[in-house]
């Protein structure tokens, strides 16, 4: 198992967000996480990516395991560099007064130093070739769709062998919806591993191979993404009837 997430229970000061979460993903695969607004879904993302306070959510029980071994003591800047996880958050954060590819390489930071970027950086143009006709562009004048492009791209700069993606389909229009995803698919047939949290259940159902739906800080159901669709509940509640 690449990551397995345990009985984690997670608290905001005295909020509790999540009542004990249990979810793994294995090399390999796409696994999503849906459910409507404050279920928890952004917190189970930054606890696994361990972000510093003030942000931080605090973990109070359980556990989350990477490849067998418990990351609650690892940093941040580990979890990237070491574990090779990497996370895309939701609204991209990316720094709109550099250029795209000034936003590439700030992400090569913790690199070896004999890591072939020139490939890396060849990848992303091949799989996102907006963003090659675009690399000398402000990101700030990017589309929305174009930015969620770049901070797919960003990520992947750090070399990482597994991409957490917080509602990377938030604000863009159909067409570039499915184009992402599309992308996104081909990433994961090359290899990559996602841990895709998306509202649109849908889109990301599509994709997955497998699903959790996460309610008020609790696991609803689970499956794979034939089981989920075709789950009455999971139906009615996520996916329109
Ligand atoms: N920084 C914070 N401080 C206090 N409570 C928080 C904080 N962030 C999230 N919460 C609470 O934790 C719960 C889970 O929120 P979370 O952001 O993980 O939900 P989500 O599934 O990502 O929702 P959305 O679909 O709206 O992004 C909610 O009740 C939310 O109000
Ligand atoms: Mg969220």
């Amino acid at each position: 198992m690449l990551l397995s997430v345990e009985n984690l229970e997670v608290k905001y000061g005295n909020i509790q967000a999540l009542h004990g979460i249990s979810f793994n993903v294995k090399e390999g695969e796409i696994v999503t996480l849906i459910g409507a607004n404050g279920a928890g879904k952004t917190t189970s993302l930054y606890s696994i990516a361990r972000l510093a306070p003030p942000e931080a959510p605090k973990v109070v029980g359980g556990d989350i395991r990477f490849m067998g071994e418990s990351i609650l003591n690892t940093a941040p800047s580990d979890v990237v560099k070491n574990l090779k996880l990497a996370l895309v958050p939701e609204g991209r954060h990316i720094f709109g007064n550099l250029t795209v590819m000034e936003n590439l390489e700030l992400a090569t930071y913790s690199r070896d130093k004999d890591a072939d970027l020139d490939k890396d950086y060849q990848r992303i143009f091949d799989l996102f070739p907006r963003l090659a006709e675009r690399r000398k562009q402000r990101s700030e004048s990017l589309s929305g769709g174009e930015q969620q492009m770049l901070a797919v791209g960003r990520a992947l700069m750090t070399g990482c062998r597994a991409l957490m993606l917080d509602e990377p389909s938030m604000g863009l229009a159909p067409v570039l919806k499915y184009e992402l995803f599309r992308t996104l698919k081909k990433l994961n047939e090359e290899g990559m591993t996602l841990l895709l949290v998306e509202q649109n259940a849908k889109l990301a159902l599509d994709i997955a191979h497998r699903g959790y739906v996460l309610d008020t800080g609790t696991i609803a159901a689970s499956g794979t993404s034939e089981e989920l669709a075709g789950n009455p509940e999971v139906r009615k509640a996520y996916l329109g009837g």
